[in-house]
């Protein structure tokens, strides 16, 4: 089985994160975003995926080039000279993506988070023998999502609007597909949206079905959002396999260390927090619904809460950092400094405090 991850657009509410690496290759919960879909789609018999991208398909490629052996599934790029939307790049892709087994293949977004649960997908698709099946989640605010009015019982989508302005349901496009090959003949080779132009066609002929996805579900591509995105998963990480949780009195709630980091004492972590590989946590820290990648250093008695610390950064002692300070990869929050919401670019050094949410150049 075959599978396309779209991988285009340029992060830009991801910002600064993204100015050092593809939103993709951002990580969440200790690795890259994309590897959590690649594990999934390789858990259920994906042969071969193909990342559907606009720009710099070499840091991508060479990125995965190790996680290509490692999980023994292949990873091409098929790139765009210009932005194809959200259904054009499949038309290009379309030599990789049929072969002579006639078998439906899997379409994700590269940005949403989820359990994944791609094999009752397969066998929800078998079973309502339509064209194509969309998986789909209940969310508060619909009207910036693809909203879809679907039939409860057999699931068949009546109705597919992007981002309505007016309310016609809760219940979102989850972007992850499973599509017929036959798709592929509807779609032609230029930008075109899958949402406007594709589903509302395929539903029109009833051949589009939706299943409600089981278990949570975040668009992790804003900050807010991704913050709140790792309190799911470790919710869900709790109850599927709790020993990848870590223990011990320091520990308050769902908390994940990677197994190179280390911690010093009388520390106080979690809830919902993510510490990356090689990170050092020196004495007395006290970390909260955060995230530090890789490389990172948390010096002597530093607060840090709602916020996300990129690749390498340190933050010094006695400094408090919260309400989603988002630091670039790179950046040095000297001793006693306070933020307060900065968004600080790569490689910098923050010698006084940041007082109001604002972004540090
Ligand atoms: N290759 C390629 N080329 N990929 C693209 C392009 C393009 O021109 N434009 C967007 N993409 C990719 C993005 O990287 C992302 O993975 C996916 O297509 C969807 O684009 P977003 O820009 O993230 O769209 P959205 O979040 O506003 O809305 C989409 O996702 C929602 C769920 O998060 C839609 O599919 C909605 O219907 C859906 O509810
Ligand atoms: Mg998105």
């Amino acid at each position: 089985m075959k599978a396309l991850i779209l991988v285009g657009g340029f992060g830009t509410r991801l910002r600064p994160l993204t100015l050092s690496f593809p939103k993709p290759l951002v990580d969440f919960a200790n690795k890259p975003m994309i590897l959590h879909q690649i594990e999934a789609l390789k858990a259920i018999g994906v042969t071969e995926v193909v990342l559907a991208i606009n720009y710099q398909p070499e840091v991508m490629l060479n990125f995965l080039k190790d996680f290509e052996a490692k999980l023994g599934i292949k990873i091409t790029c098929s790139q765009e000279t210009e932005p194809l939307g959200t259904a054009g790049p499949l038309a290009l892709a379309r030599d990789k993506l049929i072969d002579d087994s006639g078998e439906p293949f899997f379409v994700l977004n590269s940005d949403v988070i989820s359990e994944y649960p791609l094999k009752e997908m397969i066998e929800f698709h078998k079973a309502h023998g339509g064209e194509a099946s969309i998986m789909v989640t209940k969310v508060d605010e619909p009207s910036k999502y693809g909203v879809v009015v679907m039939e409860e019982t057999s699931g068949q989508v009546e109705q597919f609007v992007e981002k309505p302005k007016l309310f016609v349901g809760n219940k979102i496009n989850a972007g992850i597909y499973l599509l017929n090959p036959s798709v592929l003949d509807r779609i032609e080779l230029r930008p075109t949206s899958i949402e406007k132009e594709i589903f509302p066609k395929i539903a029109s002929e009833k051949k589009l079905y939706a299943m409600v996805l089981p278990g949570f579900w975040m668009d992790i591509g804003q900050p807010r959002d991704y913050i709140s995105g790792l309190r799911l998963y470790l919710d869900s990480l709790k109850k599927k396999s709790s020993s990848k949780l870590a223990s011990g009195t320091h520990i308050v709630g769902n908390v994940i260390v990677d197994d190179t980091a280390k911690i010093g004492e009388g520390c106080l972590i979690g809830p919902d927090v993510a510490i990356g590989p090689g990170c050092i946590v020196e004495a007395g820290v006290r970390l909260s619904r955060c995230t530090i990648m890789r490389g990172a250093r948390i010096k002597k008695h530093a607060c840090i809460s709602s916020s996300i610390i990129g690749w390498h950064s340190t933050v010094g002692q006695w400094a408090r950092v919260e309400n989603m300070t988002i630091l670039g990869e790179d950046v040095h929050v000297c001793d006693e400094v306070y933020s307060n919401g900065g968004v600080v670019l790569p490689h910098k050094e923050i010698k006084s405090s940041i007082l109001k949410p604002e972004i540090v150049m």
